[in-house]
């Protein structure tokens, strides 16, 4: 099909719900990805956090592709083999001990909340269901998730939002402390703020947080939708923490590319749900899961993969570094951890992105002048300095 035709019938027949960059990807392998015309880009956006093995890992295809002539879908009315399995891995590599699988990250805070209101009206004080949750915070589209995101930009329009959810200073624990009423039963937080503008918290601030939680009989619930499943360099970015929540939230990395979320929790917190109380069609679905096995046992094996997004992650940071010496009047601050990395720009980011995907390199800006680097965690070192290349000549040429 000629590529404005893709246009063309894209905005006949889908909702405006994107503003979408004018290609069409049709193709990817590792690190990269090749346009239905032919043109070949490097990947920095990683379908948004999602494909931390690369595009298309053999093993994650073969895994599909077996799962696929054996069993696709079945009810969770029975027991399905590769949910069991994940399960398993999630809980042996976590500080959970039960896992409740949906579809999306939005769907798995939905899980947590609801979890949460139960568990607390069952075990800490039957009026409780308020949920503090941080400003700038992002944690998905469905009403709840959507009240529980700390932007009203993104809420407009929508009113009215759900009861019970109120919103702090992310990273500042007297907030924290002084938004606490008697009607509190959770507090919910991404362990580095990614859709935000990549905002990381002070260092003891989850302690903090933790010790709070504890103090209140109050449930500890980290949106690890964006840091998990390696992308911080550890699993999970509680371990840099020294804490453990009660929930979690996971889902982008955890497919390698199928959409799957999870809710962990521990037995206490997890017992609260019954047969009945909570539920998903396709959650936890057979081909899904084998692809999610496939994809953390690879993240998992012999430490490589988690190895390599430190070591890429340090080399990123220090080569952002020396663009920001160079650039003083462009480039605010570079932040990050692991491979969920940005850059704030002083002016706008857009202009930055477009530039990028006109010379091959797809990048992401949130927050309007944050650009955010969330690539594969298999990245090499020449494809770190290939962008570096290509934002150093924008740099000189637009600045
Ligand atoms: C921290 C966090 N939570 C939740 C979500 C929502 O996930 P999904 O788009 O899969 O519903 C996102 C998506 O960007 C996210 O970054």
């Amino acid at each position: 099909m000629e590529i404005k035709k893709y246009f063309d019938e894209s905005g006949r027949y889908i909702m405006n719900t994107y503003g979408r960059y004018p290609v069409v990807l049709r193709k990817g392998r590792g690190m990269k990805v090749w346009s239905a015309d032919g043109k070949e880009y490097l990947d920095f956006v990683g379908g948004v956090a999602v494909n931390i093995l690369g595009h298309c890992h053999p093993r994650v295809v073969v895994a599909i592709q077996k799962q696929a002539q054996r069993l696709i879908h079945v009810s969770n009315y029975y027991y399905i083999e590769p949910q069991i399995k994940l399960a398993k891995l999630l809980v042996e590599h976590s500080f959970a001990d039960k896992v409740f699988f949906c579809n999306s990250g939005a769907e798995a805070n939905e899980a947590a909340i609801k979890l949460a209101r139960k568990y607390a009206k069952e075990n800490i004080n039957s009026g409780s269901f308020e949920i503090i949750t941080a400003q700038s915070s992002f944690h998905g589209r469905t009403l709840a998730a959507l009240t529980a995101t700390g932007q009203e930009k993104l809420q407009k329009g929508f009113e009215p939002l759900m009861p019970g959810f109120s919103h702090v200073p992310f990273s500042n624990i007297e907030a924290l402390r002084k938004a606490v009423t008697k009607n509190t039963c959770a507090i919910l937080l991404e362990p580095i703020q990614g859709e935000g503008g990549v905002r990381l918290p002070d260092e003891n601030y989850f302690k903090e947080v933790r010790e709070l939680c504890d103090q209140q009989n109050l449930l500890l619930i980290l949106d690890e939708v964006q840091t998990g499943m390696g992308r911080t360099g550890k699993l999970f970015a509680y371990e840099h923490f020294g804490i453990f929540p009660d929930i979690m939230t996971i889902a982008k990395g955890l497919g390698g590319g199928v959409p799957i979320g999870a809710m962990l929790a521990t037995d206490k917190v997890a017992s609260a749900f019954q047969p009945g109380n909570h539920a998903s069609t396709f959650g936890g679905n057979p081909l899904v899961c084998a692809a999610a096995v496939a994809t953390v046992e690879t993240l998992l094996e012999d430490g490589f993969i988690l190895d390599q997004c430190n070591r890429m992650g340090q080399y990123f940071i220090e080569r952002l570094e020396k663009l920001q010496e160079e650039f003083p009047n462009l480039i605010r601050e570079i932040r990050g951890k692991g491979l969920l990395l940005g850059m704030e720009l002083k002016k706008e980011g857009a202009p930055v992105v477009k530039a990028c995907l006109e010379k091959g390199v797809l990048i992401n800006c949130t927050a309007g002048n944050v650009l955010r680097f969330i690539p594969p965690l298999i990245i090499q070192r020449k494809d770190i300095d290939q962008l570096m290349d290509v934002l150093h000549e924008i740099f000189l040429k637009v600045w």
